[in-house]
């Protein structure tokens, strides 16, 4: 491990726009370059410096010490925009009152009921799949995860409800993707179009949680889901949230949720269709373990094909790619000094396609993950970050993304559509575009004597 770590300035700035063209032109390869310039490398977005750390000693120095490295900077300043001070957003001395109270909603003892729940969607969701059948991956794939966080969020909510919020979570998603990334401040206050269907989507979900908020506190009893846990938590002092609080816990776990899982499944399809010795093994393992029918959470452990890779999409393809932090007070890292105030940036996408930390890092190789010594405490993976501020819904996500895969691969294949150059979006996840995939029925290898309705 070095002792002391190198400083630089990326190249290529403009004057007055620094480094944003070519941020904003091609985001992850301007990232994913910045390493070999320094692990610590200042660039301009416009009037402002930032400092991106590439070394992992450093993230991991940045995570952990959240007191100083506090949420803040461009992204969280915009998302505090629209979730407040949630359990994301909130700052450090807000942060552990937050955290544990909301902790036991996603304490592994949950993990099976919300499981069952997710089983129940992914099955709703594909039970109209027909063999030939076209579906937009990515959309089909955020209508799924959309459906199973409300589910285990609001488990006794109704279906319009439901819509509802799927439709104003849509406009919001994309509202704040626009918002972290304009550089240019004040846009979002004009009275366009999109900024007014913006709001309307935010006071449309505002009315939504607050009938669900009543709702319950009117039937008291735990429901087994999210939003029980978030009316029953209290601090040390016995208080409660308040129904704003609720509301921006509510939203914060929606935003963090659907998108991220949606985008890593949608890479998921998109890397098992072009690597057909991966898809060959993880239909042995589907086939042997579920036999044709959907994964359960007692399955999980049987799966560890499809847990790789889940593993090795989050290392390509990070949802969360990129985070920014505000430093409370003048600091240093890596040997360098840094100002109060100073914005520093911190990409998981860097540290998981440097060459030095994963070699050849932009194959798709799941098998990297067999080795023991890439598990554990392994400070250069971090798609769910590290420290206090690290995921609440890693486990989650993990658990809904693994029996996603399972579950439909065990019956399903999808292969996009030729021609098509398959892209990431700029959003505030890391997801791809629009793309295709014609389905086609799998019948498990050592059923297809028993196997013979082909829509079944
Ligand atoms: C593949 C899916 C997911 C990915 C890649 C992901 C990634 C992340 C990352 C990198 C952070 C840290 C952000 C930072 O350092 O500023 C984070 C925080 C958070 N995530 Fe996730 N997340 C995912 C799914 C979820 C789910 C399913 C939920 C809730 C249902 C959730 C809720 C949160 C919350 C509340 C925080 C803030 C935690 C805190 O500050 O204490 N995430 N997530």
């Amino acid at each position: 491990m070095p002792t002391t770590y190198t400083a630089a300035t990326a190249p290529g700035a403009l004057p007055l726009l620094g480094h944003a063209v070519a941020f904003a032109r091609r985001p992850l390869e301007f990232f994913a370059a910045l390493p070999a310039h320094g692990d610590l490398v200042r660039i301009r977005l416009g009037p402002r410096d930032a400092h991106v750390v590439c070394h992992p000693d450093l993230v991991h120095q940045v995570l952990t010490q959240d007191r100083v490295f506090d949420k803040g900077g461009p992204f969280f300043d915009k998302l505090r925009e629209v979730i407040g001070d949630g359990l994301a957003s909130c700052p450090a001395h807000e942060h552990r009152r937050q955290r544990r109270m909301l902790q036991p909603a996603f304490h592994r003892d949950r993990l099976p009921g919300y499981a069952a729940l997710m089983a129940e969607e992914i099955a709703a969701a594909t039970a109209d799949w027909r063999p030939a059948a076209e579906v937009d991956v990515p959309a089909t794939m955020y209508r799924i995860t959309t459906a199973a966080t409300l589910r285990c969020l609001f488990s006794a909510h109704d279906q319009a409800g439901s819509l509802a919020v799927h439709e104003s979570m849509e406009l919001i998603t994309k509202g704040v993707a626009t918002r972290v990334l304009l550089p240019v401040p004040g846009l979002d206050r004009l009275p366009t179009p999109g900024n007014l269907r913006f709001r309307r989507a935010q006071q449309d979900l505002r009315r939504m949680t607050q009938r669900v908020i009543t709702d319950y506190r009117a039937r008291a009893g735990d429901r087994d889901d999210l939003f029980s846990m978030l009316l029953a938590a209290r601090d040390e002092d016995g208080r409660g949230l308040t129904d704003d609080e609720i509301h921006d816990q509510a939203v914060t776990f929606l935003l963090g949720g659907m998108e991220t899982t949606a985008a890593l499944l949608a890479w998921a399809w998109y890397l098992i269709a072009t690597h057909p010795a991966v898809r060959a093994e993880l239909h042995a393992e589907l086939d042997r373990v579920l036999g044709g029918r959907p994964a359960a959470y007692a399955d999980l452990p049987e799966l560890p094909v499809t847990g790789r890779i889940v593993d090795e999409t989050l290392r390509l393809y990070p949802p969360g790619w990129m985070f920014t932090r505000s430093t409370t007070a003048a600091t240093e890292l890596g040997g360098h000094r840094l100002p109060a105030g100073a914005i520093v940036v911190y990409s998981p996408l860097v540290l998981h396609r440097d060459a030095g930390l994963f070699p050849r890092p932009l194959e798709f190789d799941p098998g990297r993950w067999t080795a023991k010594d890439r598990r554990g405490n392994d400070t250069s993976f971090i798609p769910f970050a590290a420290g206090a501020r690290r995921c609440i819904g890693d486990g989650f996500a993990v658990t809904e993304a693994t029996l996603v895969l399972a579950s439909v691969a065990a019956r399903w294949q999808l292969d996009p559509l030729p021609g098509q150059r398959i892209r990431p979006a700029l959003n505030a996840s890391l997801t791809p575009r629009a793309y295709t995939a014609r389905l086609s029925r799998r019948v498990p290898s050592d059923q297809s004597s028993t196997i013979t309705a082909p829509n079944r």
